[in-house]
């Protein structure tokens, strides 16, 4: 069997993106997803330019590419995602042995680009076209029981340093019935647990068939009463759309984990105004308390930006203190890296390189102190877990994952059965990146329904 090579760079919906577009070439060309370059007839990279070292690695990673070309001139290479949406014609013009080049919202379009790349045509289609990628996809295919869902595309926001709303287009959302089926089709082949996607996800606003507008919550809501489904998360949050409805929604649906992230950037009011995110540090808090009222023990994670444009000592302490106040879990933090076209760009880069490092590596090791303290109050305590895979060092140790996305361990006799399978366990140890346990109990396996009476009673 033919088959294709698709490396990934940069957030969940580009991992989303490439598991679509493997199920499409399955179907457009017979063309069988394999882990590692070596031998595949097709090399694709999905890439990602949301800092300027993932841009950096696509050249990189290209040059590598090209040996296997060398050595078999008819193996095609192709490159998608952000960086092909930003660089465009670009991209060949530095790495003329690329076949084809393909935007986010073109996937759809690769196995039409493949043919004409195989004729030696020009390939490239770098078009901003909304919901028709969605429309031109097949229904997925689920590989274990956690899945992501995209519901929207692009972003409106425009955050003075992202280069999202330019690479990715603004924002539109997927209508609500075609996101409830493809979410049925995933529980109709296993799937437990879905995450839904969006670089702004709750602003989704989604038409329902009836023609009216649905937003996150009540698609949340619709979505917990499917069978099978017995967890949804969903990320990227903007803290500014978080409306009281979905507030609620903690407070409402148990299906709905109590975990969150919700970006913040920074604790200095005068770097979130240049950075253009709409809000207030006070404001930022006042939406955690009252998530926090509606769903007690929630745990919220974040992202941080250091160094930003004019960031000054006191703007740094202002954020360490956010920090110590609001005690995150498991976050992300990242140096400033200026992206072209986006308005910081234009903003003196001031903050010198070995002063952003110094202020990561210090921000970074309060975040990780902490969320080591959220793993070790854990010890002890019984957590709900998705069973999702065997453990990676063998014994027969199933992995399983908590609300708040912790992996946890535990001896399972090769069990793997199980996986798939909701499950309470103790947590005995925390170690650096899992926890260990031991399992308790098992939740009955929910079952999809399906009305056979209907067929019957007209056969
Ligand atoms: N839509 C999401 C995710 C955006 S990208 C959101 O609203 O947060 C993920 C993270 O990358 C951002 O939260 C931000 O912390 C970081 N990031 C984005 N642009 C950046 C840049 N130019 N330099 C450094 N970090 C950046
Ligand atoms: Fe980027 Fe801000 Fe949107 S970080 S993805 S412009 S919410």
């Amino acid at each position: 069997m033919r088959t294709v090579y698709i490396k990934t760079y940069g957030c969940q919906m580009n991992e989303y993106d490439s598991s679509r577009l493997a199920d499409l070439l399955r179907e457009s060309h017979g063309l069988l997803r394999v882990p590692k370059p070596d031998g595949a007839d097709v090399l694709l990279i999905n890439s990602c330019s949301i800092r300027e070292k993932a841009s950096e690695k696509l050249f990189s990673d290209l040059g590598r590419l090209h040996e296997w070309k060398r050595l078999r001139p008819e193996v095609l290479i192709g490159v998608g995602g952000c960086v092909a949406s930003q660089e465009g014609e670009d991209i060949q013009r530095r790495a003329p042995y690329v076949d084809l080049v393909f935007g986010p919202q073109t996937l759809h379009e690769v196995p039409a680009l493949l043919h004409a790349a195989q004729r030696r045509q020009a390939a490239i289609d770098l078009r901003f076209l909304e919901i028709e990628k969605f429309d031109n996809l097949p229904m997925p295919r689920a590989e274990g029981p956690r899945a992501f869902l995209s519901i929207m595309e692009g972003c409106s926001k425009y955050c003075s340093f992202c280069v999202v709303p330019y690479t990715r287009g603004n924002e539109f959302s997927r209508p609500f019935d075609d996101v409830l089926a493809e979410a049925a089709v995933l529980a109709g082949q296993g799937v437990r647990e879905i995450t839904l996607l969006g670089q702004n996800v709750n602003a989704y606003q989604g038409r329902r068939h009836d023609g009216r507008m649905a937003d996150l919550a009540e698609l949340l809501e619709y979505l917990s009463c499917l069978e099978g489904i017995g967890r949804l998360r969903f990320t990227t949050s903007h803290p500014l759309a978080f409306g009281d409805r979905l507030i609620d929604a903690f407070a409402h649906l148990d299906k709905l984990v109590g975990h969150l992230h919700l970006p913040v950037q920074s604790g200095s009011n005068d770097v979130l105004e240049r950075m253009k995110r709409g809000h207030t540090v006070e404001e930022y808090k006042a939406k955690i308390a009252r998530l926090r009222l509606a769903r007690r023990d929630i745990s919220i994670s974040t992202d941080f930006i250091v160094g930003f444009p004019g960031e000054t000592a006191d703007d740094f302490d202002a954020t360490m203190a956010l920090i110590d106040e609001m005690r995150f879990d498991l976050s992300y933090s990242f140096a400033y890296s200026a992206r072209p076209g986006t308005p910081a760009a234009a903003l003196a880069d001031d903050v010198p390189a070995d002063v952003k490092e110094r202020r990561l590596a210090r921000l970074q090791a309060v975040n990780l102190t902490h969320a080591r303290h959220i793993s070790e109050a854990m010890i002890g305590t019984v957590q709900r877990i998705l069973i999702d895979r065997e453990a990676p060092r063998g014994r027969g140790d199933l992995s399983g994952r908590t609300e708040n996305n912790r992996v946890v361990n535990f001896p399972a006799a090769g069990r793997t059965g199980l996986v798939g399978r909701f499950a309470a366990v103790r947590i005995l140890e925390a170690r650096p990146n899992s926890l260990r346990g031991e399992l308790l109990d098992l939740e009955e396996p929910s079952r999809l329904r399906i009305d056979y009476t209907v067929t019957e009673r007209y056969s």
